[in-house]
């Protein structure tokens, strides 16, 4: 197998990698991180907080196992990924279990209606995207005004303490360990080692998600920042003023003849029926200006108190 170009993360070659380590895909992960894996699933879940009702979408999803915590607590969950193997895995794994749908879906271009999923989560995904900020463009267009996004993805430890002997490890030992257990996953946890070296710090990743949009943007650092839990919001709608009745209403002289033709309609954005026709970006949520910091954007204002951030969050 040839390892993809960390420069170019071609989708093609991206796939076929996940493609042929996909059925030893989550044994490889548990080995790897010695179990930690199954630890920083709790925290992303407990990020997300699925309920019943609920609809998320797990992008990146590969073999469900990240889905199947979410719908473990009752929630609707779109298991969305472009590897086919990875997806074939999946079905053949949750195949009982009717909370969760796997779709082929490319992030950077999702099939997926505007406003259409209560939060989205992506668990070691994003930084194997080629076009990471066009998948968070694309994760900002689906969610719901108020709902979540929860990003999973190894980060940089702080302290060199840490770094210097888990950098040693990654570029080592990981891949030899993988191939003893396939042989096609040397080559893949050569890659990872490599993408992960070029994946932004947790700071820059919080200013991507600004950039994009989200609000109330903060991180949380796990095993000391191998990994980090993003998470933002999207804003909400801003609240319509109560209508009051004016006081005297000022009777006009005479109307004139173009006050009599009906102002243009505020153009809405309709939505497609089909969960796979794309529609044009929503015309309520508040667009992220590309290159403006998140403070200058409009702040409408929250129906509900911002969630806490927990112990150890950075904003
Ligand atoms: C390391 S796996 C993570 C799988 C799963 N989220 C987990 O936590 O175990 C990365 C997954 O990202 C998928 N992926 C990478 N780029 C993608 C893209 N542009 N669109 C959809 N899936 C993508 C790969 O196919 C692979 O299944």
């Amino acid at each position: 197998m040839t390892r993809p170009d960390t420069e170019t993360k071609r989708a093609a070659e991206v796939s076929a990698m996940f493609d042929e380590v996909s059925p030893r895909y989550d044994l490889i992960n548990d080995v790897l991180t010695v179990g930690s894996d199954r630890l920083w699933r709790i925290a992303t879940t407990k990020a997300v907080g699925p309920r019943k009702g609920m609809r998320i979408l797990d992008l990146a999803a590969g073999t469900g196992t990240s889905s199947a915590a979410l719908a473990a607590h009752g929630a609707e969950v779109v298991a969305a990924d472009f590897s086919e193997g990875m997806l074939a895995e999946g079905r053949k794994r949750h195949a009982a279990n009717p909370l969760i749908e796997f779709i082929w879906a490319d992030a950077t271009d999702l099939p997926f209606e505007d406003d259409s999923f209560d939060a989205v989560t992506i668990s070691y995904g994003l930084r194997n995207v080629n076009d990471p900020k066009k998948a968070l463009a694309e994760m900002f267009r689906v969610v719901k005004p108020g709902g979540r996004v929860v990003i999973a993805e190894f980060s940089t430890p702080p302290s060199s303490l840490i770094r210097a002997p888990y950098g040693a490890y990654s570029r080592h030992v990981l891949p030899r360990i993988a191939g003893v257990i396939n042989k096609c996953a040397a080559e893949a946890y050569r890659y990872l080692n490599e993408s992960i070296e070029a994946w932004p710090a947790q700071d820059e990743l919080a200013s991507w998600l600004r950039e994009a949009g989200f609000e109330r943007v903060a991180y949380r650092n796990l095993t000391f920042g191998v990994v980090a839990l993003h998470r933002g919001f999207v804003p909400r709608k801003p609240q319509k003023p109560v209508a009051t009745k004016p006081a005297a209403k000022p009777k006009p002289a005479a109307k004139p003849k173009a006050a009599a033709k009906p102002a243009a309609k505020p153009t809405t954005s309709a939505k497609p029926k089909t969960a796979s026709a794309k529609p044009k970006a929503a015309a309520a949520k508040p667009k992220p200006a590309a290159a403006k910091p998140a403070n200058t954007k409009p702040k409408p204002k929250p129906k509900q108190a911002p969630a806490k951030p927990s112990d150890g969050e950075k904003k």
